[in-house]
């Protein structure tokens, strides 16, 4: 497969490959390497190269983090943890249970040093494989995060009203202003977080199309959500929860009952917004999110 794609991607000829198997070596003299096919981190061709003398193990775009430092080795592991944990979320989140396997295939190997092909070299190993078996396990925090977006303010109210009601109740929210957001900042709170509520006023029949956008990237990201619900604001009539819904298929998530209002938010569709937060709370408690 790689070398299908060197040929089509770099137009490099037939005869200077050697095409190697899983597990096959090369001695360079001194040096060997071991190469280990990890397909699908995130390209079809992945492969890890080890080199045995020296115990590194280069993983190509797995476990990489996009950040262009002068630091060739890893020299603040807080900066280094919040670029590789986004590069995850962006780029290999939605392999998640490929990525199960493949840490499991390098897990008796002897590694002192991890060398992505992005971001800087890892000298603790220990610090990016744990990283990901946290991210890539199925435990999800007591987390919802809010995409949102309004456009005469009333679904901004409700999520600035809802936001509050979860705080109280010891859920951590993340709201994101899609007239603002960065997407990738999006992507990684969707690594821990048991809930998404998507919150959109009713435009030309549907949800806002920034809306729409950020439900397709959500969908793609495959996220380990196990609850989803819809929140917003019509004028007269729309198909908005029924094409959020529909857009959701990759998710194995519970999808709550909507809370979509006429116009701006009045009392009755706060305690709406209440009964939500209960049902919310309720679930995370369940899941012995709530302790
Ligand atoms: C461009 C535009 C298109 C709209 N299309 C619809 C629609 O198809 N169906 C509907 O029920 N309301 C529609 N509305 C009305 C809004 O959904 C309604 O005013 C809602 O309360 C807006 O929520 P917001 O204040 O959060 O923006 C539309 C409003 C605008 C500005």
């Amino acid at each position: 497969r790689c070398k299908d794609f060197l040929k089509d991607l770099l137009l490099i000829s037939e005869d200077r490959f050697i095409v190697v198997n899983d597990h096959e070596t090369l001695s360079l003299g001194d040096k060997t390497l071991e190469f280990i096919l990890a397909p699908w981190v995130h390209w079809p061709e992945t492969m890890f190269t080890y080199l045995r003398e020296d115990k590194i193990l280069f993983t190509c775009d797995f476990l990489g983090s996009h950040l262009a430092t002068s630091d060739l080795v890893i020299a603040d592991e807080t900066k280094v943890y919040e670029a590789a944990k986004r590069y995850y979320a962006e780029i290999m989140m939605p392999f998640r249970k490929i990525i199960k396997k493949h840490l499991e295939k390098i897990r008796d190997l002897e590694i002192e040093t991890i060398a992505p092909s992005h971001g800087p070299i890892y000298n603790r190993p220990e610090f990016i494989l744990n990283a990901y078996k946290e991210w890539i396990s199925d435990d999800v925090k007591n987390e919802v995060v809010i995409p949102y977006i309004s456009m005469h303010g009333s679904t901004d109210k409700m999520v600035h009203y809802f936001v509050d009601v979860l705080i109280e109740k010891g859920i951590t929210v993340k709201p994101f202003n899609l007239t603002k957001t960065d997407i990738g900042e999006l992507a990684v709170a969707l690594v821990d977080a048991a809930t998404i509520v998507i919150a959109s006023p009713m435009v030309l029949a549907g949800a806002h199309p920034n809306i729409v956008c950020a439900t397709y990237l959500v969908n793609a990201l495959k996220p380990k959500l196990k609850f989803a619900c819809i929140i917003g604001s019509y004028g007269w009539g729309g198909k908005m929860v029924k094409q959020i819904k529909e857009m959701l298929t990759n998710l194995k998530v519970e999808i709550l009952k909507p809370v979509v209002i006429k116009g701006y938010p009045k009392e009755e569709d706060f305690k709406s917004l209440n009964i939500l937060a209960d049902e919310i709370f309720k679930k995370h408690e369940k899941l012995g999110l709530i302790v």
